[in-house]
């Protein structure tokens, strides 16, 4: 079976890709690299530089024909939503209807979406579950969920097999730390350099971290099904970001102190999320623990920074 990964040489679409070919798909990666990187894409899977908001995407869809679609391509900043909240949108919502748009032209009846917890906006009760009043704060959030409604709106009209996955905090080895890099990235970005990173608040805010490989079972768990409609992906487990620092710390043995900054305006203090639909209608549960998983990216980094370095003293050298 042939599957198009959009934004498959990111983060978590990059381990979706890796997963799917592990599992014997076929796969077809479309990805403008605007925040990806061509090192991600696994070179078994066919490579297309392109945007899906071009006519050149299009021509891809139509030339591949994929049977299923899973849709990572987005701006995944909310921040960078707040400063423009068009381009946002364009790539949000229209990208994801422009996605579902094609799978309907090339007759893909399978379409599987990255949606967030942003949609949900400042929890009204923990953990949160699919029912939750989504009120979002930020224009990401926003655009996330317009892009929830066309989904479902699609299923209605047109009868695409739409399923949107709400992913937690996700971390692991590829996430950038750049920019507004998730706290993990960050965290091991930091160790990996020997530098203090920056706490903002008294660091007892919580989230939900869930690993970037149980991200990609859900997906893969998901193409497998014909579930359709919305699920969180989470481990409703809640962790504070200064115990993620504690953890992160002892596992690459340092004794940096962070430093602390005022807490940052708007955001919300605990987030966790409920996983119990997904693991009742797809049979999915996240099985890499937190330890486990920051030892992993703690890992990655630190390679990564080494691999970085001595590329570095090579070009020196030359
Ligand atoms: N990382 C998280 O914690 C998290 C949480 C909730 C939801 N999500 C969602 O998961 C998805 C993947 O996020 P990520 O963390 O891997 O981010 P990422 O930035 O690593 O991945 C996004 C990918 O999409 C590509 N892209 C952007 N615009 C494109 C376009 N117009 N055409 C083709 N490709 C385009 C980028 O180059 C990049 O490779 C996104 O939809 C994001 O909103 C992520």
């Amino acid at each position: 079976m042939k599957v198009l990964v959009t934004g498959g040489a990111g983060f978590i679409g990059s381990h979706i890709v890796d997963l799917l070919l592990a599992e014997g798909y076929e796969v077809v990666v479309l990805d403008d690299l605007s925040t990806g990187r061509r090192e991600n894409v696994n070179p078994a899977a066919r490579f297309y530089n392109l945007s899906i908001l071009s006519e050149k995407g299009r021509e891809v869809f139509l030339a591949e024909r994929p049977a299923a679609v899973i849709h990572q391509a987005a701006q995944v900043s909310a921040p960078a939503s707040v400063e423009d909240p068009l381009e946002d949108a364009r790539l949000n919502v229209l990208g994801t209807l422009r996605a579902m748009d094609l799978c309907l032209e090339v007759g893909a009846r399978r379409f599987i979406y990255a949606s967030s917890a942003a949609v949900y906006g400042d929890p009204e009760y923990l953990p949160i579950d699919e029912d939750h009043p989504r009120r979002p704060l930020s224009p990401y959030g926003l655009s996330k969920y317009t892009a929830d409604a066309y989904a479902a709106l699609y299923r209605d009209l047109f009868g695409l097999a739409t399923l949107g996955l709400c992913y937690a905090n996700v971390y692991g080895p590829r996430q950038s730390a750049a920019g507004e890099g998730g706290v993990v990235a960050v965290f091991a970005d930091h160790l990996a350099r020997g530098a203090a990173p920056v706490i903002h608040g008294d660091g007892e805010q919580t989230r939900d971290f869930i690993y970037v490989g149980d991200v990609a079972r859900a997906n893969l768990l998901a193409l497998r099904s014909d579930l359709v409609g919305f699920l969180n992906v989470s481990t409703g487990r809640a962790t504070s970001v200064r115990e993620l620092w504690r953890v992160m710390s002892s596992i690459a043995n340092s004794d940096i102190i962070p430093r602390t900054a005022p807490p940052r305006p708007g955001d919300i203090r605990h987030s966790v999320l409920s996983h119990a639909r997904a693991a009742r209608e797809l049979g999915w549960e996240p099985t890499v623990g937190l330890e486990e998983g920051l030892r992993r990216t703690v890992e990655y980094s630190a390679a990564a920074r080494e691999a970085a370095a001595v590329r570095g003293a090579g070009l020196q050298g030359e």
